[in-house]
């Protein structure tokens, strides 16, 4: 059922009628939900500093302070928790009350289970709404970049869309391989549209770009005051995947500490928020990218093992465009087509000769590098066809007279900065031509220019604020 795959409510009861909380410290697990019980208002308080819960049932009258006053604290410090006020005497008054505080429902005692049942699964609905409306957000913006459609039809590509058919549909880890640009990302959206997941959220993170102190919190949430800033509770993208897709881009660049949190959820299907103690469930799938040779950083021992046998259920490797070229033409027609499309273009073509002067270029940085090349001849281009002149001038770019030795990686355009550049200039300069050498590969810029892959990020951060 659809409940229990979502992995039910994490609840908390307060009420100072002791059968009532064995009662219910007996009855909700049946319905698949998990319950904390408390006698009265401050313990119940204090429950909740401990962590986040998605319904709290509060009794009106509890010696110490009333359910209302409770729900007034709960609705500051844990606006996602969601109020449920249990009245003994149902009077219009408190149940108006009740609601003009904010809570999400009342229900008179002695209450009926059947009520109570049918308001938790109002509760759920509201958490999966919250949760679809962050997948439709996803979406639309994946949409912004078109609908993933995985252009190509050489028989690697083929392979590669018959295994995304295969694995689609089961939970199983995914690792998608490939060089930078080949449309890792793209896949694993497709994996997720074509899963029963779709109309959940997929969620892309890139560990990479992710502060390191902060990674372990944005994944797996926290507890208000479980370090310093950590002011209120926070779901971390692991909840708010629930039911989804969780795309780990450039997995090579967890941590060791994190890669042992990820591997804990693999094995069990739990995650515990930092600073929490208590461990709950959460239905994910876990998709991962890198263009790393993990491997590699398994002998080196920078990567678990036995995370990247988890990881590796399945593995799909990208190849680089220049090992399948035949695919170029058709993804250049669909990027016209799409780049017109965008524009109010009824029409928009490319000549013969400039298709084979693409079909000339080894395209290190693959599917990206030729969008990139297409929108800018789009532009250049107007409202004629895409012609030789409207692509970049470089040697391979042009008619071959004689075959040069194809590097894979073409030579930095770097030139000191004319006037008096300051040293900060000649940095944000040198980085700038380091990335285009790479074709935007930031983990090989990185390594080439001797920082971490988070100070490139940075860098980049401010050369865009700049
Ligand atoms: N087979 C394909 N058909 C259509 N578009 C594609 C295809 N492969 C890649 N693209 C497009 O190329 C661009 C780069 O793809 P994507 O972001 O998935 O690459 P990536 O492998 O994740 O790159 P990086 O390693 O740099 O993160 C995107 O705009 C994507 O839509
Ligand atoms: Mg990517």
């Amino acid at each position: 059922m659809q409940k229990q795959r979502q992995g039910g409510l994490r609840i908390l009861f307060a009420d100072d009628e002791v059968h009532l909380r064995d009662l219910m410290r007996m009855e909700l697990p049946r319905l698949g939900h998990e319950v904390t019980v408390c006698p009265d208002g401050p313990s119940a308080l204090k429950a909740l500093e401990g962590g986040l819960f998605d319904a709290a049932l509060l009794d009106m009258r509890m010696p110490g302070m009333t359910g209302i006053e409770v729900l007034a604290q709960i609705r500051q410090t844990s606006p996602d928790t969601q109020v449920i006020i249990l009245t003994g005497h149902a009077t219009v008054d408190t149940a108006v009350q009740a609601l003009r505080h904010g809570a999400f429902d009342y229900l008179t005692k002695p209450c009926k289970w059947a009520e109570l049942e049918a308001i938790l699964g109002r509760v759920i609905e509201r958490r999966d709404l919250a949760n679809k409306t962050q997948a439709l957000e996803t979406r639309l913006k994946a949409a912004e970049g078109g609908t993933p459609l995985l252009i190509g039809d050489t028989p690697v590509m083929l392979q590669v869309k018959r295994l995304i058919e295969t694995i689609a549909p089961t939970d199983a880890a995914v690792m998608v391989l490939g060089e930078t640009g080949t449309g890792k990302e793209l896949v694993a959206r497709s994996l997720h549209e074509k899963s029963r997941r779709a109309d959940r959220a997929f969620i892309p993170v890139n560990c990479g770009a992710l502060p390191e102190n902060l990674v372990e919190s944005e994944l797996f949430g926290h507890r208000k005051g479980a370090f310093t800033g950590a002011d209120t509770h926070r779901k971390g993208l692991f909840e708010v995947a629930n039911g989804g897709t969780l795309f780990l881009d450039e997995v090579g660049e967890l941590d060791k500490s994190v890669q042992v949190k990820l591997l804990r959820f693999l094995e069990s299907g739990e995650i515990r928020r930092v600073g929490e103690n208590e461990p709950f469930r959460v239905d994910v799938r876990v998709i991962c990218a890198t263009n790393r040779d993990l491997r590699e950083m398994v002998g080196e021992g920078t990567f678990r093992e036995d995370l990247f046998f988890r990881l590796n259920t399945f593995e799909i490797d990208l190849p680089p465009l220049r090992g399948r070229k035949a695919d170029v033409p058709a993804l250049a027609r669909h990027m016209i087509a799409r780049n017109a499309q965008r524009r109010g273009l009824t029409e928009a073509t490319i000549s013969p000769e400039a298709v084979e002067l693409l079909m000339n270029h080894d395209w290190p940085g693959n599917v990206r590098e030729l969008a990139n090349m297409i929108e800018r001849a789009t532009i250049l281009a107007g409202n004629g066809p895409i012609l030789p002149e409207h692509l970049p001038t470089q040697p391979s770019l042009r008619p071959r007279v004689s075959a040069p030795a194809a590097s894979p990686v073409s030579a930095p355009h770097f030139q000191v900065p004319d006037g008096n550049p300051t040293l900060r200039d000649v940095e944000m300069k040198y980085i700038q031509a380091i990335l285009e050498k790479h074709n935007g590969n930031k983990p090989a810029a990185s390594r080439e220019l001797g920082i971490s892959l988070k100070t490139l990020y940075n860098k980049i951060n401010q050369l865009q604020h700049n």
